[in-house]
C-alpha cells in the first residue's frame, strides 16, 4: 500500500437499544443470539483522531493511545485485542504505526458505556485508512465494513455507524439484516423524528457486571430460548410501530424490553440486580406522570441503574419540567444528560 502518512478524525455516537441484544452465539465471533434495534444518539459521542505512519517492516501491531491527549495505558489491551480480531479483515494494519487520540463528550465515569461509541469511532478511522489505500471502495462497502469491524470491538458498536435507527442481527422482518453488521432502518415516522432521550445518571459507579460476563450468563439460562424468540417478535412489532408512528405501542415494547433485560439478569446464575432503589423510584414517577397527563413518555435501561427517558420532541418542555421538578433528586449529584436521535458517525 502506498500511503506513508495520514491522519483522520471521526466522531461516533452512543446508541440506546429499544430491543435489547443480550446473549451471543458461542463461537467467539461476536454473533448475537437475537436481533436488536436502537436509536442512535446525537450528543453522547466519542471523538477519535488517528495518525498513521508507515513502519519499516510489518512485525507486530504498534500504537500509542492517548485519552484526552494524555497517555492511557489501561485502555491498550482492549485495543490490542480489537486489532488482533480484525487483522484478517484488514491485512494492512501491521504496516503502520498508529497514534490514537480519543475523547468523549459525556463525563468520564458517568456510567454511560463508551465502548459502543469508542469502538465505532476507531472502526471509522480504520476504514478511512483502508479508503486511502484503496480509493475505489464504495460508500456502501465503507459503512458496512466499518459496522462489521465495530461489531468485533463491541457488539452494540455496530449500531453506532450510520443511521437514526439501526438493526443488527438476522431477522425476517428487516430486509438485508445481518448478524455481521448493523443496517439502517430508514422508514421512521414523523412522530419519532427528533425523539428525545434524557439520560438520568442514577449510579455512576463501575459496572457491576461487564457486558461480556452478562452475555455469557445467557448460556444455559432457563429462559434464554423463549427470550431470543421474543426479541424476534418485538422487532417485528416495533418495525411496524416505527413506520406508522404509534407512540403508545412503542412505549409498551420498549419498557417491556428494558424490564426483560433486567429480568434475564435477575434469573441467571449467578444472578444480579443492576437497578438501584432510585431506578425504581424514577420508573414509578414516570408511570404516574404518564397516567396523570397522558404525555407519552417512557423509560428504557441499559445493563445498569441509569434511566433513559424517551419522549417525542413536541412534549419536550413539559417533560423537562417534570424531570427537573420530580426526577433530578434521584440522580447522583443531580446529573442528567439531554440527548436525542442522531445520524451516526461523522468525519471531522
Ligand atoms: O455491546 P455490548 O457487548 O457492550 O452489549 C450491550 C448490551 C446492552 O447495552 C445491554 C443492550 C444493547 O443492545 O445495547
Amino acid at each position: 500500500s502506498s500511503i506513508d502518512k495520514a491522519s483522520f478524525s471521526w466522531s461516533a455516537p452512543s446508541n440506546i437499544a429499544l430491543v435489547k441484544y443480550w446473549g451471543k452465539k458461542d463461537n467467539g465471533e461476536q454473533i448475537p443470539a437475537n436481533p436488536s434495534i436502537s436509536f442512535t444518539l446525537n450528543n453522547c459521542k466519542t471523538i477519535t483522531s488517528v495518525e498513521v505512519s508507515k513502519k519499516g517492516e510489518a512485525q507486530d501491531f504498534s500504537f500509542d493511545l492517548l485519552f484526552e491527549g494524555q497517555p492511557k495505558e489501561d485502555f491498550k489491551p482492549k485495543i490490542q485485542k480489537f486489532l488482533e480480531r480484525i487483522e484478517k479483515f484488514c491485512p494492512y494494519l501491521k504496516e503502520y504505526h498508529f497514534t490514537i487520540d480519543t475523547k468523549n463528550t459525556f463525563p468520564h465515569s458517568s456510567g454511560i458505556a463508551s465502548s459502543a461509541s469508542g469502538m465505532a469511532a476507531l472502526a471509522m478511522n480504520i476504514m478511512s485508512l483502508e479508503k486511502a489505500i484503496n480509493p475505489a471502495i464504495s460508500d456502501d462497502y465503507f459503512y458496512a465494513k466499518a459496522s462489521f469491524l465495530a461489531r468485533l470491538g463491541s457488539g452494540s458498536a455496530c449500531r453506532s455507524v450510520k443511521g437514526e435507527v439501526v438493526a443488527w442481527g438476522e431477522n425476517k422482518t428487516i430486509e438485508g439484516s445481518s448478524d455481521l453488521f448493523g443496517v439502517e432502518f430508514d422508514l421512521l415516522h414523523e412522530n419519532f423524528k427528533h425523539f428525545q432521550d434524557t439520560i438520568l445518571l442514577v449510579d455512576k459507579g463501575e459496572k457491576q457486571v461487564s457486558s461480556t460476563v452478562g452475555h455469557n450468563l445467557m448460556h444455559g439460562h432457563p429462559y434464554a430460548s423463549r427470550r431470543f424468540e421474543q426479541a424476534h417478535e418485538n422487532i417485528s412489532l416495533l418495525v411496524d410501530i416505527l413506520k406508522i408512528g404509534n407512540v403508545a405501542e412503542f412505549i409498551k415494547i420498549v419498557e417491556s424490553e428494558a424490564l426483560t433485560l433486567h429480568a434475564m439478569m435477575m434469573t441467571s446464575m449467578p444472578y444480579f440486580i443492576l437497578m438501584k432503589p432510585n431506578t425504581l423510584e424514577i420508573i414509578n414517577k414516570i408511570w404516574k406522570f404518564r397516567a396523570e397527563t397522558n404525555i407519552p413518555v417512557c423509560f428504557t435501561l441499559d445493563a445498569g441503574a441509569n434511566v433513559h427517558v424517551l419522549y417525542p420532541n413536541n412534549v419536550k418542555e413539559q417533560v423537562l419540567q417534570f424531570i427537573q421538578s420530580e426526577l433530578v433528586g434521584y440522580c447522583q449529584n443531580g446529573q442528567y444528560i439531554c440527548d436525542e436521535i442522531g445520524n451516526g458517525s461523522q468525519l471531522i
